[in-house]
């Protein structure tokens, strides 16, 4: 093999491994269909769920308590402190329009409460967690400092090995709203199958 044929050759490798070492989700004839489902008591998931489902082309689904908490945020906390560590299900309404069986992607996003997801979040999980079987789920919160501390680790617990979860992501929630790039680039990086 001469130099010529030995840079063809490289050349058409390393195309290969582009082809089939990471390509997007969305290559090819098959668009994956995403969904982004979330749970906001003061908006900054909210904020990060619209970004990310612009970005994915997602339809997007708003998880809400049958009864909410309350609005003032010390008295939220002590309400939601014993159902966090409890691991209890707070009672959420229906979400219309969702049928889980549409999508192959489905995002969920949670605030960080008390080191782990908001219970809301907890329930949606358990009563779906046989319609996420074999799904890919990537979760990701917002927090005020904590990090991503037990919400990717007890998300996984509930969902079960039947679904394929992406590696979660935390987001200051203080400073997401200024944080649209890391929400379009945590989605590009999901939805790259490696
Ligand atoms: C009840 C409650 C508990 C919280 N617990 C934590 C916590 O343990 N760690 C943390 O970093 N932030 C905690 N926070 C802050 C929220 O995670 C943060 O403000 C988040 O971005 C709020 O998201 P939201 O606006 O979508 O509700 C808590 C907030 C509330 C209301």
């Amino acid at each position: 093999m001469n130099r010529r044929e030995f840079v063809k050759c490289i050349g058409a490798v390393a195309g290969a491994a582009a082809m089939h070492g990471i390509a997007f989700a969305n290559e090819g004839d098959k668009k994956m269909k995403c969904a982004v489902v979330y749970f906001s008591w003061s908006g900054n998931t909210r904020f990060a769920a619209e970004t990310i489902a612009k970005k994915a082309g997602a339809a997007l689904f708003e998880i809400k308590a049958e009864t909410p908490y309350n609005s003032d945020f010390n008295k939220c906390c002590d309400e939601a402190k014993p159902e966090c560590y409890g691991k209890k299900l707070r009672p959420i309404k229906p979400i219309e329009g969702l049928d889980l069986a549409k999508y192959d992607v489905v995002f969920v996003g949670t605030p960080d409460w008390w080191g782990t997801m908001a219970p809301p979040v907890r329930t949606w999980v358990t009563l779906n967690k046989d319609a996420l079987k074999g799904k890919t789920v990537g979760i990701f919160q917002t927090h005020g400092g904590g990090g991503m501390e037990r919400v990717g680790k007890e998300f996984a617990e509930v969902v079960g090995d039947a679904a394929k979860i992406l590696p979660p992501k935390a987001f200051p929630g203080a400073s997401v709203k200024s944080a649209t790039k890391a929400l379009e680039a945590f989605v590009t990086d999901r939805l790259a199958v490696k």
